[in-house]
């Protein structure tokens, strides 16, 4: 809600929550006019947009019956929990003529964006080599929440949840992927959780470069995350989060750029509670729901589409299916995925 509440324009008319006594809740605490329990009677009211924050499970229903109802779509990552379901979110939000965003909000981090533009503007050039270390801390409390945990709601740990938003950074910063290996375990959090709380891959890209990430949510206190990457000519920059939440260039040797801040990650400084790593990032937030609005009002892609947010998916599933069956996935696009969509519709 702060991060709608930031954007100008926009006015949160109606909440749908399978819950209705949690979508009453939260309605009177925020002074929405209108609570509903079933998703169609919500978007048949008529809305020019709606952001979906349920359960990952859920993201392909809420996005479909935004489809249904032609209203543009702003869904919360992990876009869905599988490629296929993402797809079909995809074609049926192009076959509508809405808008599909995707939330990847630390894209928009002044840190993130500066690696980025020094890829586009060469004076970084192709990344040669990467990689995302994510180390979180999640507990028994955060696991209580009935959807978490579950392979059916989840689809996945520590990789789906919230180390996707650095993988996504990852390929945003390295381009398309060519093959993948990976594995994935449950090493502290057994008996808790169904899904992994421990990974760690090998991603070759399409360009030649070779990334590793590793991933965890058993790190008492979290440490934090860093993206890095670096060209052929040694020249390096990273994005490091720390603590989770903050993001910030800690390393970098692009010129004009120079920054090397490694000394601010300290051990043993505590977590932020979930609530505030939350506020931390509502400005970002704010952001990229501002730059939907504006894909709405200006007829334009927004920053991140569904066909973006479907590449980590890629990745994260690849992995999965990799550590299940020991052997590398290969990525065969003969075209790039928004082409063939284009040419689909
Ligand atoms: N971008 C980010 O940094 C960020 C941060 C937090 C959460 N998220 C994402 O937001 C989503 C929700 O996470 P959360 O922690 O807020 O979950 P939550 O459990 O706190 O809230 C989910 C709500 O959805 C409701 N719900 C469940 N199924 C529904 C359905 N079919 N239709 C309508 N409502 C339904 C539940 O009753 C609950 O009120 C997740 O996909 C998560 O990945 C993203």
């Amino acid at each position: 809600m702060a991060a709608l509440r930031g954007v100008a324009g926009v006015q949160v008319v109606a909440v749908v929550d399978v819950d209705i006594g949690r979508a009453h809740s939260f309605t009177a605490a925020h002074g929405i006019p209108q609570a509903y329990q079933d998703v169609d009677e919500m978007l048949g009211s008529g809305l020019d947009a709606v952001t979906v924050c349920t359960p990952h499970s859920a993201h392909e229903a809420g996005v479909l019956a935004a489809a249904r109802h032609r209203t543009h779509v702003l869904c919360e990552k992990p876009v869905a929990l599988t490629v296929a379901q993402a797809q079909r979110m995809i074609a049926a939000t192009a076959a509508a003529g809405v808008r599909f965003g995707v939330l990847f909000q630390r894209r928009f981090w002044p840190a993130a964006i500066r690696i980025r533009r020094a890829i586009e503007d060469g004076r970084l050039g192709t990344p040669i080599c990467g990689g995302v270390v994510a180390r979180f801390n999640r507990d028994a409390d955060y696991y209580a929440e009935p959807w978490r945990g579950r392979a059916a709601t989840e689809g996945g740990g520590v990789l789906m949840t919230q180390a996707i938003h650095h993988v996504d950074l990852l390929q945003w910063f390295m381009g398309p992927v060519r093959r993948v290996t990976g594995r994935c375990a449950t090493l502290v959090h057994k008996g808790l959780i169904e899904v992994e709380d421990t990974a760690a891959a090998v991603v070759e890209f399409a360009s030649g470069g070779i990334a590793t990430i590793q991933a965890g949510t058993t790190f008492r206190p979290g440490l934090g995350a860093q993206v890095w990457v670096s060209d052929a000519q040694g020249r390096t920059a990273s994005v490091m989060e720390f603590p989770e939440g903050v993001g910030f260039t800690d390393i970098s040797t692009v010129p004009g750029q120079e920054v090397s801040q490694t000394g601010r990650v300290r051990a043993g400084a505590p977590d932020l509670p979930l609530a505030e790593i939350h506020d931390q990032l509502v400005p970002y937030h704010a952001q990229q729901i501002e730059d939907f609005v504006g894909a709405i009002r200006h007829d334009r892609e927004p920053e991140v589409t569904g066909l973006d947010a479907v590449k980590s998916l890629e990745i994260i599933e690849a992995i999965y299916a990799s550590s299940g069956t020991g052997a590398a996935v290969e990525f065969t696009h003969a075209v790039p995925p928004r082409e063939r969509v284009r040419r689909r519709l």
